[in-house]
């Protein structure tokens, strides 16, 4: 049994998400869109990975035995999705393996991923050159524990979309370039919001609140909004633009939810607040030097970072 590594087409795209199904249950990861509801259906992420990444599915014996995606912004080669059904998880089949030497084969030169809690990832991706270098918290609330967040004095406001400014502020901090393309993700299959966030005359950061529960990904996200990316240019901006965020966000539905660097100063406010940790994923590199500092920007998720 050898694996066939090929472009990915529209055509995979349901059958990729039993697999993802299949082996985020096998592995117990209870997160996003991983899991959630069977049948034909199929995420935002993996339109955005076709048409903007580089998505590869791996056949053995003629059917999907795992799939994987890249998104290639400025020097970093992000892996933004990977999995292998649990019976094709052999010793000596490597159809991971496999799957990573095609995915990155002339992308880079920075490499990294988010990985989930599972050893089997983890070691794959250290032996691959991408070290973990900080967990991040998959954090949810009620709207009333955002919205009881004391007023830090920060305004949110809304910026327009496209705003090119907001895409500049987003290409410095969150280290990658400019990526109108993730920007439309965001906004097209999430109906985020884009924002300004504004101290006095002084803008200090941006931000956007995805409308998951109006989006095409409401099935599994029913009644959450979700906050990010949130970025700021001085660390010490960074709590009081993410509670800002949080009580703006806790006023449009029942959940707020927020994957967040645990290296980020906000992290100790939210849970005074009642957010809840209910899964630590790592971010792992290539890099010595961080793509972006943890401390002043969040994550949109863990597709586009
Ligand atoms: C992560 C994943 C895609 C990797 O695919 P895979 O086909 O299992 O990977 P490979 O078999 O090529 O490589 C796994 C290696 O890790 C090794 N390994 C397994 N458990 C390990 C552990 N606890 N510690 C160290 N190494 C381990 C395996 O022995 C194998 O190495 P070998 O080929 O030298 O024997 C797959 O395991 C998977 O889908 N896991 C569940 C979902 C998941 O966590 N996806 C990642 C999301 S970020």
């Amino acid at each position: 049994m050898t694996a066939v590594i090929r472009p990915a087409t529209t055509a995979d795209l349901a059958v990729a998400y039993d697999v993802q199904r299949e082996a985020s249950a096998a592995a117990g990861m209870e997160i996003g869109n991983v899991n959630g509801p069977a049948g034909g259906q199929v995420p935002a992420k993996f339109r955005h990975e076709l048409s903007d990444g580089r998505f590869l599915v791996a056949d053995v014996d003629g059917a999907m035995a795992g799939f994987g995606a890249v998104f290639q912004r400025a020097h970093v080669a992000f892996l933004a999705t990977f999995y292998v059904r649990p019976d094709a998880q052999l010793a000596g089949l490597g159809v991971g393996q496999r799957l990573l030497d095609r995915l990155f084969d002339g992308l880079g030169p920075v490499r990294s991923v988010v990985s989930s809690h599972v050893h089997r990832a983890l070691a794959v991706y250290a032996r691959n050159g991408m070290l973990p270098r900080w967990p991040l918290y998959m954090l949810n609330a009620d709207a009333a524990c955002a919205q009881g967040l004391d007023d830090p004095g920060v305004l949110v406001v809304p910026a327009g979309l496209g705003d090119p400014d907001l895409i500049a502020w987003d290409a410095e901090i969150a280290g990658r370039g400019a990526r109108p393309a993730d920007h439309h993700y965001w906004r097209s299959e999430y109906a985020a919001e884009p924002l300004w966030i504004e101290r006095g005359a002084d803008r200090i950061g941006y931000a956007y609140i995805q409308h998951l529960y109006e989006s095409p990904d409401a099935p599994w996200n029913p009644e959450t909004v979700m906050l990010g990316p949130i970025g700021v240019r001085a660390a010490s901006d960074a709590t009081a633009a993410t509670i800002a965020v949080a009580r703006a966000a806790g006023a449009l539905a029942p959940r707020v939810a927020v994957d967040i660097p645990g290296a980020h100063p906000a992290l100790p406010a939210l849970l005074d607040s009642g957010f809840r940790i209910h899964y630590q994923a790592t971010y792992c590199s290539s890099a010595d030097d961080d793509v972006f500092d943890p401390r002043r920007y969040i994550p949109a998720d863990t597709i586009t970072l």
